[in-house]
């Protein structure tokens, strides 16, 4: 279970305490606005929980005041199950930054709770590094896509502690004298971009060569290696340099290292070792002096336990490696958003619609989070271009975010077609409908905004769905079990038109 170093409680409730009491470390209880103001000013808390039944005028004068104190520490008002959403808005209003509807609620301060201590992470590692990241020098600054300098100078894009880490360990990586490296992560997990910071950190104005493992035969994949020389193999006319010379002093990374042939694998390994190599059909020892980065999404001890990859050759380069972390892992939710919002911001797929589609609304982000992308950010960046390339608003609905159905399909291992069974574009459009309703306490102009459609248009399927108040939120209690499956992205009907 997460936990906050310091909560502070304004409540007279012993429940409200004890819930503070399972995630803080320290928690200072008051029972009136006074000592809430004394406790908040000295005490640097990291979460507020404030009890609604001081109701939300007492919360803005408590608000007002303690702002202040605060640096953005966020302030949850703790409701009862009674409590209806009108209440829940007010105290939003007022600048709450969430409202819990009493015990059903209580699992969500747990992701409250994460998302304040990713925040955290990143502030920390922004203040630590200010001074000490490099200072690029081009016209690419550090701005809200980046957690700090360094990132913003390699384009890493992510403000998870995750990602904080993977720089972290990248920096550490480059400046060592560390040789080879090893990079670890799922496809389009962003190896490669690793791969290259490490080589921007270490020699920028060296070369930086990459070569693709699996896609060559083995006899192909040597001499693309270590070249060859004048007739040593039938059609080798010519003398070949290989890429670990013209990596020079520069990077060479062997993408996909797993598929390396065994053989090949015991060659790169004296190369590792002795730091000189011959040409095919070669005599003269050449030097090797790149830095070798290789990568894989692989695990790599499970191949050398299946015999496919050579163990010695396995801890030769297992030194420091830098594992990336996919997309669909809980501590890196929130990078989608932001990776999303940044792709939309750079995507140059649409130079027409540049700066005509500038947002995504709220629906189309959870729906974003709820999918599991089996893909990374190379789908996740995939995803928001299509939408960009569909977009004819100036912002990107729910309806704009089309999976790919074979990349879904092939996370599940299950056919494509299986994603509509028990489906219907009209039931998943009505349930759709229904909950932007109750998620904005039927205030139709934010519903509309959440759908990414117009007020006319709402009207018009609220009529054709016969969606009513009541039922609406009766039918939202029986379905609370199952709404997350439902309204997963990739259990939709694709494309979801609800214009
Ligand atoms: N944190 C990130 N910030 C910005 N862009 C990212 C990030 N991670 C990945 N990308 C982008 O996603 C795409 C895929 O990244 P990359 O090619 O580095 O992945 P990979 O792990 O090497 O994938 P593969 O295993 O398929 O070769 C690239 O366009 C890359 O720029
Ligand atoms: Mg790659």
């Amino acid at each position: 279970m997460s936990s906050l170093k310091k909560i502070v409680v304004v409540s007279r409730d012993t429940e409200i305490q004890c819930l503070a009491q399972q995630y803080g470390r320290e928690v200072f209880g008051a029972d009136n606005l006074t000592d809430a103001l004394d406790i908040v000013k000295t005490a640097d808390p990291d979460l507020i929980l404030f009890d609604h039944r001081f109701n939300p005028n007492h919360f803005r004068e408590f608000f007002d005041k303690a702002d202040k104190y605060l640096d953005d520490v966020p302030i949850v008002a703790i409701g009862d199950e009674d409590s209806d959403n009108e209440l829940s808005d007010e105290f939003k209003k007022m600048g709450a930054y969430d409202y819990l509807q009493g015990r059903r609620d209580y699992g969500k301060l747990e992701q409250i709770i994460n998302v304040i201590k990713n925040h955290l992470c990143a502030s920390d590692y922004q203040a630590g590094h200010k001074t000490e990241c490099l200072t690029s020098g081009s016209e690419v600054n550090t701005n809200r896509f980046f957690a700090g300098n360094l990132a913003a100078s390699v384009s890493i894009v992510g403000k998870s502690c995750a990602v904080i880490n993977t720089l972290k360990m990248t920096k550490i990586v480059a400046e060592s004298r560390c040789n080879p490296i090893l990079i670890i992560g799922e496809t389009g997990t962003g190896k490669e971009l690793v791969a290259r910071a490490i080589h921007t950190l270490r020699h920028p104005n060296e070369p930086f060569v990459a070569v693709n493992c699996a896609a060559l035969t083995a006899n192909l994949l040597e001499s693309e290696l270590f070249g060859h020389v004048k007739g040593s193999f039938t059609g080798a006319d010519r003398e070949k340099t290989g890429l670990l010379e013209l990596a020079s002093t520069g990077t060479l990374l062997l993408d996909e290292i797993s598929e390396m042939p065994i053989d090949l694998q015991a060659k790169l390994l004296r190369v590792l070792q002795e730091k000189t190599f011959r040409k095919v059909g070669g005599i003269r020892n050449i030097e090797c002096k790149a830095t070798i980065v290789a990568s894989s999404n692989r695990n790599l001890n499970n191949e050398v336990l299946a015999n496919r990859f050579r163990r010695d050759l396995y801890y030769r380069l297992n030194v420091s490696p830098i594992t990336l972390a996919p997309l669909r892992s809980p501590e890196r939710k929130e990078d989608i958003r932001l990776l999303a919002e940044y792709f939309l911001k750079t995507s140059t797929i649409c130079p027409e619609k540049r700066d005509k589609v500038k947002s995504l609304t709220q629906m189309a982000i959870e729906a974003l989070e709820k999918h599991d992308w089996p893909g990374n950010v190379r789908e996740l960046s995939n995803v928001i271009e299509r939408a960009i390339l569909l977009e004819t608003t100036d912002k990107i609905g729910l309806s704009g975010i089309i999976i790919d159905p074979t990349e879904c399909s092939w996370v599940s291992g299950s056919p494509t077609t299986n994603l509509i069974t028990g489906f219907s574009l009209a039931k998943a459009e009505r349930e759709l409908i229904s909950r932007a309703l109750q998620e904005t306490g039927w205030q139709k102009t934010r519903a509309a905004a959440l759908l990414g459609i117009t007020r006319a248009t709402l009207y018009a399927k609220v009529k054709q769905y016969q969606i009513e108040k009541d039922s609406c939120v009766e039918k939202n209690l029986t379905d609370a079990k199952t709404r997350q499956k439902d309204f997963s992205i990739s259990s939709m009907p694709r494309p979801v038109a609800i214009r």
